[in-house]
């Protein structure tokens, strides 16, 4: 049997350049969607897998990740003062246990391989869960929960993954498929941001991956990829030589949160999937139209 995947590593170091000026002093996965930062949703999200460990990619100017994630006994102390008690309950909802979380700082932008290679250490030897942040997904089984059955199911190294809109093949990592049938299939190859009219498949790496800890020897000499970058994909096509990888195309919706009509988007939606106010999100977004 398989190892549970207990650990997942969040890579948020980057600077948000699609979202700017916003993320020029708030780290982009801080922005808002709706009325928490992205960051919330998608630690929920972890959690309903089973993470119990989120080690979190960081770079410079970016302690309000950590300071989210800790007590503010101020804030706290003023609601409890005037007896603001559902307020209290959701400024701590997010709150860890001592010890769940680990900060690691990036130091350059060398790419996401390089950003997961910083993890090795806290991860060890065991197989360990990468989400995105930017990509928030929208599913009634959270979506890395959806990667952690499959890897029950299969074991091995799981990615997740969807159709891409048309002509946007070469934004992405793109995967290919032994055969397709059903969502759960074996893989052949993968490649980062192929040049239109190369992609292996339509279908795009969503950002939510189950790996196994042999990554990290082979992320630790990858030489740079597309874009100048040490690629993860990269990273993922070597190990691929010598373990089984499943790509899964998930049940949900992604919203690209590194893009500023994707973060609109995901605003919109996430504020009419909330009971206490779809009523209000639709009164107010159907006066704008
Ligand atoms: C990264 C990955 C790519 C994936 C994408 C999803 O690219 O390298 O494989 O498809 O995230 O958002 P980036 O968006 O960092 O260029």
């Amino acid at each position: 049997m398989s190892k549970r995947v207990r650990k997942a590593v969040l890579p948020v170091a980057g600077l948000g350049t699609r979202v700017l000026p916003g993320a020029k002093t708030t780290p982009k996965n801080m922005l808002n969607v709706f009325d928490r930062p992205i960051l919330s949703y998608i630690v929920e999200e972890a959690r309903a897998a089973g993470i119990e460990h989120f080690v979190f990619i960081v770079g410079r100017g970016q302690g309000a990740i950590e300071d989210y994630f800790d007590l503010s006994p101020e804030i706290e102390g003023i609601l409890e003062a005037k007896g603001k008690g559902d307020i209290l309950a959701e400024v701590r909802r997010d709150l860890p246990q001592p010890g769940e979380m680990s900060f690691i700082r990036q130091m350059s932008p060398l790419g996401l391989g390089h950003a997961v290679w910083c993890a090795r250490d806290v991860i060890g030897d065991e197989p360990f869960a990468v989400i995105l942040p930017d990509m928030l997904m929208a599913a009634e089984r959270p979506a890395l929960a959806q990667c952690v059955d499959a890897h029950g199911k299969v074991g091995g190294n799981i990615i997740a993954v969807e159709p891409a809109p048309a002509g946007e093949t070469n934004k992405y990592g793109i995967v290919a498929l032994a055969s397709q049938d059903g969502r759960l299939n074996r893989m052949t190859g993968m490649v980062e941001k192929p040049p239109l009219g190369t992609e292996p498949s339509n279908l795009f790496i969503s950002g939510r991956y189950i790996l196994q800890p042999e990554i990290f020897g082979i992320l630790e000499t990858q030489e740079r990829g597309a874009g100048g970058e040490i690629q993860l994909t990269d990273g993922m096509a070597q190990l691929m030589m010598r373990q089984d990888f499943h790509a899964l195309e998930y049940e949900g919706t992604t919203y690209d949160c590194g893009d500023k009509i994707g973060l609109l988007r995901a605003n919109v939606a996430f504020a009419l999937r909330r009971p206490d106010f779809a009523d209000a999100a639709r009164a107010a977004i159907r006066a704008l139209l």
